[in-house]
């Protein structure tokens, strides 16, 4: 078994204790993570009070039950709009340097703003928000623990940001088999794993611990699109249609794919890939015909169901909380 080191010196992971068992990740010293501000993260990720008709949550795009996505190619917002990506995992979040399909936010706090004001996500407005978390008597108590202070839009993108952080997943078969146990992958699945890390060339992207570079690339899967990708923000010709490299962990449960969630299985994007994408002038140049026969992208596609962690769905610090 052929095991690049680049790849594999970031994948290894202590064995996964037992989410409950799982210290709170620090955060960045401009919001440390407290059980304080989790909490109210949880609660706020869950509450339609959030948008702008009550409608809609966070979790209304971003279902635990789904890795945190939706099984929609594009999900509703306020008054059923639609934006025109696809919703992505939330799973391992707090390790992404870039977010969003186009890398557009750095970090959680800014990324939170984006969904917050979107006309087509929560529609509302930083007054609006303040305005109706200090109305809410248990908001204003917890915000008090959290931050000791009233409600405000800054602890509101904390606190959301402080939970995300805790949406960890690294609790798959496949870690299991890193952490040493030989039974964990079938054997379809240990051939898929060495197809992944040599011959299909997926780990060139799909790297670290989260199979992320956290890089944009071009992967051939569509030539004239009107989502432009990075060149949104660096307005380059060469930037057209690429997009950041996304996790593949629980990718089994993350469908439909792509920033637009055009395709519908893991098979069809696989014989895309084996195919050697669709030509287009950016394409990166790591995507080629890759001469896979049925049986091994049955491999490949055994491998990617082995990156499934069951127990986020299942994990109590993932449920709503109501203060
Ligand atoms: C109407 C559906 C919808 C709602 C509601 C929504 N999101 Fe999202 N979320 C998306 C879509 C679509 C994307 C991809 C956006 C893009 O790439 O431009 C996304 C991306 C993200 C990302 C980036 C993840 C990454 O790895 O790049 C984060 C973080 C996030 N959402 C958090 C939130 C939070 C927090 C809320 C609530 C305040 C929220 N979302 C509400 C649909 C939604
Ligand atoms: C050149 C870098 C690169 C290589 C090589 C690559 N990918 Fe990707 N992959 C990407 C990018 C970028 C996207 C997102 C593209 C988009 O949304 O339009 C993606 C998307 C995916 C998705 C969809 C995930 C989701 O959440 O929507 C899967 C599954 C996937 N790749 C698997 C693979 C497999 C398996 C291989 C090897 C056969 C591979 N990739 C090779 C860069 C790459």
């Amino acid at each position: 078994m052929k095991w690049p080191m680049t790849a594999l010196g970031l994948l290894i992971t202590a064995a996964a204790a037992s989410a409950a068992l799982t210290p709170l990740p620090p955060g960045p010293p401009s919001n440390p993570t407290t059980p304080e501000k989790v909490a109210l993260g949880r609660a706020l990720f869950f509450d339609p009070i959030l948008s702008r008709d009550r409608s809609v949550s966070c979790a209304s795009c971003h279902d635990p039950a789904r890795a945190f996505t939706v099984p929609q190619a594009v999900s509703p917002g306020v008054g059923g709009r639609l934006g025109r990506r696809n919703a992505s995992t939330l799973v391992n979040v707090g390790d992404r340097q870039a977010l969003t399909w186009a890398g557009a936010s750095p970090n959680l706090e800014v990324q939170a703003m984006i969904p917050l004001q979107d006309h087509a996500e929560l529609d509302m407005t930083p007054e609006l928000l303040r305005e109706r978390l200090q109305a809410d008597p248990a908001y204003a108590a917890q915000f008090r623990a959290a931050f000791g202070e009233a409600p405000s839009v800054q602890n509101l993108v904390r606190a959301l940001a402080a939970f995300q952080r805790t949406l960890i997943s690294r609790d798959s078969p496949f870690d299991r088999y890193r952490a040493g146990d030989a039974s964990a992958l079938n054997e379809a699945q240990v051939r898929g794993l060495d197809l992944f890390f040599d011959r299909a060339e997926c780990f060139h992207c799909h790297t670290g611990r989260d199979f992320t570079d956290g890089l944009a690339h071009n992967n051939a899967m569509r030539v004239f699109n009107p989502d432009i990708g990075l060149a949104e923000r660096t307005e380059q010709e060469g930037d057209v249609g690429r997009f950041i490299t996304p996790t593949l962990r629980n990718v089994a449960l993350t469908g439909p794919y792509l920033h637009d969630g055009s395709r519908a299985t893991l098979r069809d994007l696989l014989e895309t890939y084996n195919d050697g994408g669709e030509p287009n002038p950016n394409a990166d140049p790591l995507i080629h015909p890759l001469g896979l026969t049925d049986a091994e992208l049955d491999d490949l596609e055994a491998f990617l169901h082995a990156l499934t962690d069951e127990s986020v769905a299942r994990n109590p610090a993932f449920r709503p909380e109501r203060p």
